[in-house]
């Protein structure tokens, strides 16, 4: 072991971006070339609470713990401020009431539950719908530019399955805005944080956390990161699926895969949103499949229409229209492009050239210009559409008010976890959790630390599961077999999208368990590039916990036979009162396990909301 020099936690504003080194304690070498003989080379970095992914909820939880005098180390897959939050367009929801003084959090709260099919965690509802205009606040007082009405208050347009005009905006780029301001707190406030960072396990005894081992995507340098306590906040698993609103390498399910490795549960797997609007067609390009056109769009007064003319959504939801809750849109897209009635490239058109050009360039611009560089011009003709799959409800299984997960040491928040969102979720909810329950988890986490969490020793076991797993990541790197890992995951993308998609059947989900088993099988014939910095060796390490989650979700879809929020089975269409539970999964002695749990009930105030029986009225728009 070679000593290096003490590195401090506290790192200048200056060396902010070049902060790749924050954090490192020492180096430890061994000899030998490591890709002959398997010798390992790595560098041991000490931090007081590790937090995995740089996207809202990362941030907010670092901001909590950096105000009250922690200093975290934060880790992100790619370069800091670009994370997944980008995608999220259209905005982010906070009962304030600028345009609907109606509205209130218990409202909030109550749309929340009838969008999630009551499955959701009741106090996480509350929790993020109270602590919304808070949370807004603050992001103001950061330098949030949220767009603003003409007496200056903060603008809320409507948002699917909303009672009122709840959803607070930067344009259509509220996601990079709020990233953008967080990150810009984080700065002030000098966190550490390491860039291009893949986290590949993390060192658990099944009851406690005491580390996590990773590399570094740039310079291949293996990581061991001594400290007790770790906060998964690494996004969801959507782009394991064929089309997906995300790019191809974020969102595979890591966080997941990572926590049921450490001995954590997931929940409520079998819920994975698609976005009823993603990009489709052959005149976009290839690049552009699936990515998201923003809610917005149809909160704006954008209308769906079938290739016959028809605005089909009159049939489907008649009070909500266009606006009803996104499993619906989504399926009667669906079910329009299936019944012959799309588009040639599959799709349906959503057209906002109604609405006056000037408006559409002002409240629209991102798509405006995304558009416009395809040659198309949205307020001039409609865009095609189809469903995508965006974001997945399912997650680790927490404490809201701690972020715990019953691994001693272990915390998850964002998207990465199951609760606030039931069966499915409400747009501008997404972001709306991230910097809610991203706060109480940061503030919990900064009360658990003691004095020894500042040096945390390196156990012999921790020690020796870290080098197992540094020879493991060697010897994916010596495979020379036939089978590329993207053409893999392109593999499991097709299987996910035809037998775990928008409809699915017992039938259906089986054969899925089955392509998955033989897919595992091909892992053996592997050719992975000989090198960590590759894209190669990147998609094979996802591709061993792309592929666990994969099978729990299918697992947990094919377990729940009824139909509920985005979880359609064509062989059980009615929603079961009996089936009113969430399914947790977890690594049992025979493979994964799934059991049920029953759900609360949330407090007056919300009851007393909805029984009121709020919900949107389009016509409000018309
Ligand atoms: O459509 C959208 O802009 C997405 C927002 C969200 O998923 O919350």
């Amino acid at each position: 072991m070679t000593e290096i020099a003490n590195d401090s936690h506290r790192r200048g504003a200056d060396d902010y971006r070049a902060g790749a080194t924050a954090g490192v304690e020492n180096c430890i070498e061994t000899e030998g070339d490591p890709k002959s003989n398997g010798g390992l080379e790595y560098v041991v970095v000490t931090t007081p609470v590790l937090i995995v992914g740089a996207g809202a909820a990362g941030a907010r939880v670092a901001i909590e713990l950096a105000e009250s005098g922690v200093d975290p180390l934060v880790i992100g897959k790619r370069e800091h401020g670009d994370a997944h939050t980008t995608w999220a367009a259209g905005g982010v929801n906070a009962a304030l009431g600028s345009l609907d003084p109606a509205d209130d959090w218990a409202i909030h709260a109550a749309d929340t539950f009838n969008e999630g099919h009551h499955l959701n965690d009741p106090e996480a509802v509350e929790l993020t719908a109270q602590e919304m205009p808070d949370r807004i606040r603050e992001l103001v007082e950061w330098g949030m530019p949220f767009d603003r009405t003409d007496d200056g208050e903060i603008n809320q347009r409507y948002f699917g399955a909303q009672s009122y005009r709840r959803t607070c905006f930067v344009g259509d780029r509220t996601g990079e805005a709020m990233l953008e301001t967080l990150i810009g707190r984080v700065r002030d406030l000098e966190v550490p944080y390491r860039e291009n960072v893949m986290i590949t396990r993390l060192l658990s005894d099944g009851e406690r956390v005491d580390g996590a081992v990773g590399f570094d995507m740039e310079t291949g340098e293996g990581l061991l990161f001594r400290t007790n306590h770790v906060v998964l906040a690494a996004g969801g698993f959507s782009a394991l699926y064929h089309r997906h609103s995300s790019r191809d390498d974020e969102n595979n399910g890591d966080g997941q895969a990572l926590a049921l490795e450490a001995g954590a549960r997931l929940m409520d797997l079998e819920f994975v949103q698609f976005h009823p609007t993603g990009m489709v067609g052959e005149r976009y390009g290839e690049e552009w499949d699936g990515r998201l056109v923003t809610e917005a769009v149809r909160g704006e007064g954008g209308r769906l229409y079938n290739a016959e003319g028809e605005r089909f959504m009159e049939r489907y939801s008649p009070d909500q229209m266009e606006l009803d809750a996104r499993d619906v849109a989504a399926r009667a897209i669906a079910r329009e492009v299936r019944e012959v009635r799309g588009t040639d490239d599959g799709g349906v058109s959503l057209d906002i050239t109604h609405r006056d050009a000037e408006y559409v360039r002002e409240r629209l611009p991102s798509m405006v210009e995304r558009f416009d560089s395809l040659g198309v011009d949205i307020t001039e003709e409609p865009m095609t559409v189809a469903p995508t799959a965006h974001y997945t409800m399912g997650g680790v299984d927490i404490d809201f008010r701690t972020g715990e997960t019953g691994v001693e040491g272990l915390y998850a928040v964002g998207e990465t976890v199951a609760g606030v969102h039931g069966a499915n979720r409400l747009g501008g909810n997404s972001l709306a959790e991230t910097v809610a329950i991203g706060k109480l988890v940061g503030d919990h986490v900064a009360s658990a630390l003691t004095d020894a969490d500042e040096d945390p020793d390196v156990t012999n076991g921790q020690q020796a599961l870290a080098e197992r797993e540094f020879q493991a990541l060697r010897e994916l790197t010596a495979s020379d077999g036939n089978v590329t890992p993207m053409g893999l995951l392109e593999d499991l993308g097709d299987l996910l999208w035809d037998h775990a998609g928008i409809l699915r059947d017992d039938a259906g989900l089986r054969e899925g368990l089955a392509k998955l088993d033989a897919l595992r099988e091909r892992i053996a014939d592997l050719r992975v590039e000989s090198d960590f910095t590759s894209k190669s060796f990147e998609y094979a390490v996802d591709l061993s916990m792309s592929l666990t989650v994969a099978e729990a979700m299918l697992r947990a879809a094919l377990e729940r036979t009824e139909s509920r929020g985005a979880h359609y089975r064509t062989d059980y269409p009615e929603t079961e009162s009996d089936w009113r539970v969430n399914l947790v999964t977890a690594v049992g002695t025979d493979g994964l396990s799934i059991s049920r749990r029953g759900v609360g009930e949330p407090g007056p105030a919300v009851r007393e909301a909805l029984a009121e029986g709020y919900e949107l009225d389009y016509h409000h728009l018309e």
